[in-house]
């Protein structure tokens, strides 16, 4: 996969194997990649800033508080800047620190502040990353999102041998043209619902569902990583827009069927993950309803369901539907498949011992005609990924696009 252009962000952590990182500089710099390299302070008694600088091209960043530094390009705006971070080496304090969110250097705060995928390159004597806390770490970390490139067995610094190598400078550079490589929704023009809808009773009530709009976002990200062009229909929610996702919020379910259909043009994939309100109030009250002390009704008539009408169109994007049911998930699941001419369909369950609704983690168990996986209970955030992943294949394969179908044989 080519490099040319993209921005990588390199941090370099206090390890010996810092040493090594002016090759994969090297390396990037040659394939055309804009490099910008951070140093913690334990790292410049490894390598220099002059030589790091020399190599990218770029000053090099090792403050946080230096107004200088600043100056040229925020902390902020740095951590934007990148199209991925790439951590190498990264110590066992390092990780110690992502993992609780401690942003006492630049590095540190740039990783909390980034919403481009982490890479890390751990390094370290075997037994501190065989330590418990270590592993807690990684394993939190992963859940994350954050992607672990080695360490690798072999001989270390200390003179023992054991798993703590940090990957070579090749084998990293292999893994950055991996990341980009995975692109494979380059061009692809994706809409997504999230979030919950609320359908009006009067000016200040209205009927709405516990969505939080996580799992939508977390999807549209996901997309965008893909190399999708992502729309991002959203109920009312409080969640900030993943970067470079086009974002239109609506309340209800007719001004969220709306907005799809002036989408819908040149639409290749339809993603619903909203909880589209199934009942709207016939003729909402124009002002606040008064306490009465009777019994009263609200008379409701059934929303348009949107997935339904976008998949029954006559040329149809790919569509992905979303099931959460409290009870016989796969039945459901399948019958929502065939019913709503679904490509494929994403099941949960939710209730009050599930993830699900307002969760920050959960499963799913996706569905398609000829098949079905199972996604264990994690991160939203690497669940979409994953999500995506299948419903890249499976979306490929559908327009049968064979040159892509092969390049997507070779991945993960
Ligand atoms: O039928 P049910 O509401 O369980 O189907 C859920 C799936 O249908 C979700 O993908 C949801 O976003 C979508 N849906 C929709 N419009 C509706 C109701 C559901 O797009 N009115």
């Amino acid at each position: 996969m080519n490099l040319q252009g993209k921005n990588i962000l390199l941090g370099i952590t206090g390890g010996i194997a810092a040493y090594k990182i002016p090759e994969l500089v090297r390396l990037l710099k040659k394939a055309g990649a804009n490099v910008r390299v951070v140093m913690t302070h334990a790292a410049q008694q490894f390598v220099t800033p002059l030589t790091m600088q020399s190599l990218s091209g770029e000053p090099v960043r090792t403050e946080l508080m230096d107004p200088e530094q600043e100056s040229t390009m925020g902390h902020i705006e740095l951590a934007r800047w990148a199209d991925v971070i790439l951590i190498a080496p990264a110590t066992a304090n390092f990780l110690s620190q992502m993992t609780h969110g401690i942003a006492n250097d630049l590095l540190t705060t740039l990783c909390l502040a980034a919403d481009s995928e982490i890479i890390v390159a751990p390094a370290m004597n075997h037994v501190m990353w065989r330590h418990p806390a270590t592993q807690v770490n990684v394993e939190t970390l992963k859940g994350f999102g954050v992607q672990f490139e080695g360490p690798v067995p072999g001989d270390l610094a200390c003179g023992e041998t054991g798993q703590g190598r940090m990957q070579e400078p090749e084998e990293l550079f292999v893994a950055l043209q991996h990341y980009f490589s995975q692109s494979i929704l380059s061009g692809v023009n994706v809409v997504i619902t999230a979030g919950p809808t609320y359908e009006a009773i009067d000016p200040v009530r209205f009927i709405g569902n516990r969505s939080s709009g996580k799992m939508g976002f977390a999807l549209a990200e996901a997309f965008v990583r893909a190399g999708a062009n992502v729309s991002l229909v959203a109920g009312p929610v409080s969640l900030d827009t993943p970067q470079g996702v086009k974002r239109y919020d609506v309340e209800s379910a007719e001004q969220m069927s709306n907005q799809v259909s002036s989408l819908l043009s040149g639409c290749d994939l339809f993603a619903a993950c909203a909880a589209v309100a199934d009942y709207r109030v016939v003729d909402s009250a124009q002002q606040k309803i008064k306490k009465q002390d009777r019994e009263m009704s609200l008379q409701l008539i059934p929303n348009e369901d949107i997935l339904a009408s976008v998949a029954g169109e006559g040329n149809p994007p790919f569509t992905l539907g979303f099931a959460a049911e409290t009870e016989n998930l796969l039945e459901y699941a399948q019958a929502k498949l065939e019913r709503k001419k679904l490509d494929v369909i994403a099941a949960n369950l939710v209730g009050a011992e599930e993830g699900g609704f307002g969760a920050e983690k959960n499963a799913l168990t996706v569905v398609w005609n000829e098949g079905k996986v199972s996604l264990p209970m994690q991160n939203k955030k690497k669940l979409a990924r994953e999500l995506v992943d299948i419903v890249a294949r499976l979306y490929l394969q559908k327009k049968n696009n064979t040159e892509n179908y092969r390049l997507i044989q070779g991945l993960k």
